[in-house]
């Protein structure tokens, strides 16, 4: 009975002897291990290669240290009725928060625009209106989503939301499904986006959809986007910046990663680029949670934050 780790882009070393330190005498092993695969019941994976899945008739779940599967649920070898547990975690979201807030920030009070003043060493006073004002309006109520609306509720915006099913958030003004999406975007000033990326979320951040967006005399229209490149249409968010549909954006996650040198969106003035860091799986909190879960398990107890497969997230 086994552990098998199969994490890209991260350092899976330092995973594999954490997790093997809090799961002994239950074995923890690495790809390159020698091992029968016979024996291994969980797998827990980040951005794997083809094979992975291959001849592991045993596997009890896959764990996914990336809270968004929507790579995942696309492997062509995923194996049928194996139960996938994602990433839920505090400190996961309260990174997530902190990107959101500071980026709501920034553009709330304008700094967009007092950075490229200074550059021209112009002094001009602008006053923002009071964060009651300005409407925020995030897509996606999950994990990450809510964590994200009560941690901005402190800040006095005006709060709308917009998810797959109807919610009742005490402060907040919340849509739901494609027929109150509309209204949702029409009374959004700043954008977030915390969907998962599914066939129905996919390219959802659209210049058809930037111009529905609410216009006020003093504030142009801004997106944060800090789920999937996959959400986004960038030769539409280029266009939109540049003729000014969109009056900034943030961005942290992009079609193709690393974003390539040659993107024009490297060059534009109001479009922040982050190299996508939102949100970090914390190795602590990660070995602390997957250790339990699969603990308990094994003492039959039912597996939690489960994904829906068949809705995708
Ligand atoms: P959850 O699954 O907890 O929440 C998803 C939310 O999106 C739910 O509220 C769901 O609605 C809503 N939703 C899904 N599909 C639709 C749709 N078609 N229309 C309207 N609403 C929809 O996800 P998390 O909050 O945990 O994570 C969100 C995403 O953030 C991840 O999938 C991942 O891609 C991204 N992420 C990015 C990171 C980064 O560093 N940039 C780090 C971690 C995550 P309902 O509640 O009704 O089901
Ligand atoms: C995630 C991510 O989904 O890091 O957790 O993007």
């Amino acid at each position: 009975m086994a552990l098998l780790l199969h994490l890209n882009d991260v350092d899976e070393k330092q995973w594999a002897s954490s997790l093997s330190n809090t799961l002994a005498p239950y074995r923890v092993l690495r790809r390159n291990d020698t091992y029968d695969a016979k024996d291994i019941n969980y797998i827990f994976v980040w951005k794997v290669n083809d094979n992975v899945f291959d001849n592991l008739p045993n596997l009890k779940a896959i764990f996914s240290l990336g809270a968004g599967v929507d790579a995942l649920l696309k492997h062509k070898k995923l194996p049928k009725n194996v139960p996938i547990v994602r990433f839920i975690d505090k400190d996961l979201s309260q990174c997530m928060s902190d990107y959101v807030i500071a980026h709501v920030l920034m553009h709330h009070r304008l700094f967009s625009h007092y950075n490229s003043e200074q550059k021209k060493q112009q002094w001009q006073q602008y006053f923002p209106p009071p964060a009651s004002e300005r409407n925020v309006g995030i897509m996606g109520l999950g994990e990450l989503g809510l964590d994200a609306i009560e941690r901005l509720k402190p800040l006095g915006f005006s709060l709308n939301g917009w998810s797959n099913s109807s919610k009742n958030i005490k402060g907040v003004k919340a849509y739901v499904g494609t027929s109150e999406f509309n209204e949702f975007l029409t009374n959004t000033d700043i954008l977030v986006n915390l969907l998962p990326l599914t066939k129905q979320t996919k390219h959802i951040l659209n210049y058809k959809n930037f111009k529905k967006l609410k216009r006020s005399r003093n504030f142009t229209p801004v997106i944060i986007n800090a789920a999937r490149g996959g959400h986004q249409k960038e030769t539409e968010i280029i266009k939109a910046l540049n003729d000014g549909t969109l009056g900034a954006a943030s961005l942290d996650v992009f079609e193709t990663e690393p974003l390539p040198k040659n993107s024009p969106l490297w060059s534009i003035e109001n479009c922040y680029i982050t190299p996508h860091i939102a949100a970090i799986s914390n190795v602590q909190t990660g070995v602390k949670y997957f250790a339990k879960i699969l603990t308990d398990h094994e003492n039959n107890k039912p597996l939690i934050n489960l994904v829906d497969i068949k809705k995708g997230y």
